[in-house]
């Protein structure tokens, strides 16, 4: 790699789940904070951080051809320093070094605290890999908050002990842990001074998170939940994504508890087949699920579900796919995610290589899921259509006047003001739901 100057301006895509949208929301400002100014749209940035995603396969090739498309100018007029980040740095970042000369550095999710450094080397033209996962370390050295969107993100737990079959994020992210409870507070203050009404606490496993109180008392995430309804200025909270096995009772009754927490709770399944449920390493059964979830309806009978879903897992029989649509039935989600399976490099399940299920027959499992989950969600926007709610406005529509924000449910609403208002950015906006489609629902100020 030549030498090249120090980058004065930056851009951060951040693909895959809320976790890399807040790690790359914290790049930016560690970069800022270094005198850097975020890239304005269209135009070309000196430095690319590609925070990557490794979920699913075609992982890294997606990074590969960005990177190709970065350093042939189809992506922007003059070739970047690039940076790769976040879960395939992790896991393939010295390939990436090897294969891909045009990358100045190669930085983990533990690590990034350390990108402004590694941009100063790779100026100077030495490349540099940091992949280490020190235990919350990155968190002690990121600049303060200063900037929030209506709807901010709060990283509180990070990492995962559960070793699904299936599943990177162990290796990619580490070992469970919790971000200390003061910290927390601290942020979500900085974030309301900012101008943050809703945030949502965000780990791997966000319901594992568990921490000792101001008062010395362990208390999890209800603990830290019932603290942050105290933050004046604060109007909602959510928390995403939780484990079934990591649920406890007052989480549970917080929901009836706390009038800020939103009626709202994704808690994956996968399957709703047991010996699937126990080949993927899930260690909870489709009836325990359906019976926490039970126990959420009690406190909170309006409660959006969702959740997510694999199918076509080693061996899963159509029987096995059966009791997946059996379970959706039941539980009727509000929204959901579901996914082909994808064999991972270095996960046991990419090792029941004799049992893979057939491309055609996912495709078409995945078409029947889908089709009974959006019908569920259809059905649920109809359920509140005629209601009156607080919609939260995150958006400006295309349409001058043209609002858009969440509802309590987390579905996605937007109105039109008569007169094309200005300034709604962060109100919470009280509509009528008046009309509801598939995927949004049309709302009337009131
Ligand atoms: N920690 C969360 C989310 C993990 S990743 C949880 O336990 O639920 C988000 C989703 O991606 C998972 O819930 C799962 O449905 C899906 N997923 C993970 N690995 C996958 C794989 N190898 N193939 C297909 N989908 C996968
Ligand atoms: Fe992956 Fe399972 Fe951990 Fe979720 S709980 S991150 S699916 S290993
Ligand atoms: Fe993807 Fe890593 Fe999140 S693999 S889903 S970015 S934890």
């Amino acid at each position: 790699m030549k030498p090249t100057i120090t980058p004065k301006t930056y851009r951060v895509k951040s693909f895959g789940c809320q976790m890399n949208v807040y790690d790359g929301e914290r790049m930016g400002e560690l970069l800022s904070e270094k005198g850097m100014s975020a890239a304005p749209d269209g135009e070309d940035a000196d430095l690319v951080v590609l925070n990557t995603c490794h979920i699913r396969e075609k992982a890294a090739e997606k990074v590969y051809s960005d990177i190709g498309r970065l350093t042939k100018g189809k992506t922007q007029k003059k070739a970047p320093m690039i940076a790769v980040a976040g879960c395939v740095a992790q896991a393939e970042g010295e390939e990436i070094m090897a294969r891909a000369p045009a990358v100045g550095m190669v930085v983990g999710p533990q690590a990034y605290h350390r990108l402004p450094e590694m941009v100063e080397q790779a100026a100077k033209g030495q490349r540099s890999t940091d992949t280490d996962m020190p235990a919350n370390a990155k968190f002690d050295l990121l600049p303060k908050r200063r900037r929030s969107a209506p709807n901010a993100f709060l990283t509180v737990q990070e990492g995962c002990d559960k070793f699904c079959t299936y599943c990177v994020v162990p290796y990619t992210r580490g070992a469970e842990i919790s971000r200390p409870y003061s910290d927390l507070i601290a942020e979500a203050h900085r974030l309301v001074e900012a101008g943050a009404r809703e945030i949502t606490l965000l780990g791997q496993n966000v319901n594992a998170w568990s921490c000792e109180d101001e008062a010395g008392r362990t208390v999890g995430l209800a603990g830290l939940i019932h603290a942050l309804d105290r933050i004046e200025g604060l109007a909602r909270i959510r928390y995403t994504t939780s484990h079934p096995n990591d649920m406890d009772d007052a989480l549970i009754e917080a929901h009836g508890e706390v009038a800020k927490l939103m009626p709202y709770l994704h808690l994956p399944v996968q399957s709703g087949s047991d010996p699937i449920l126990k080949a993927m390493n899930r260690s909870h059964t489709a009836e325990s699920y359906l019976k926490l979830l039970e126990r959420f309806r009690a406190v909170r009978p309006d409660i959006a579900l969702s959740g997510d879903f694999i199918v076509g897992f080693p061996g899963e029989s159509e029987a096995d796919f059966q009791a997946t649509l059996d379970l959706v039935d039941e539980v009727r989600y509000s929204q959901a995610f579901s996914f082909k399976y994808s064999p991972r490099p270095g996960t046991p399940a990419a090792e029941m290589d004799d049992q893979f299920i057939p491309r055609e027959v996912m495709e078409e499992r995945l078409q029947r899921l889908q089709a009974l989950l959006n019908r569920d969600q259809f059905a649920f926007n109809k359920a509140v259509e005629g209601q009156t709610c607080e919609i939260l406005i995150e958006r400006k529509g295309k349409l001058p006047g043209q609002w858009l924000g969440k509802s309590p449910w987390l579905q996605s609403v937007w109105y039109a003001e008569e007169n094309g208002g200005e300034g709604a950015l962060g109100d919470l906006a009280t509509v009528k739901l008046v009309e509801a489609g598939p995927n949004s629902l049309r709302g009337e100020l009131v």
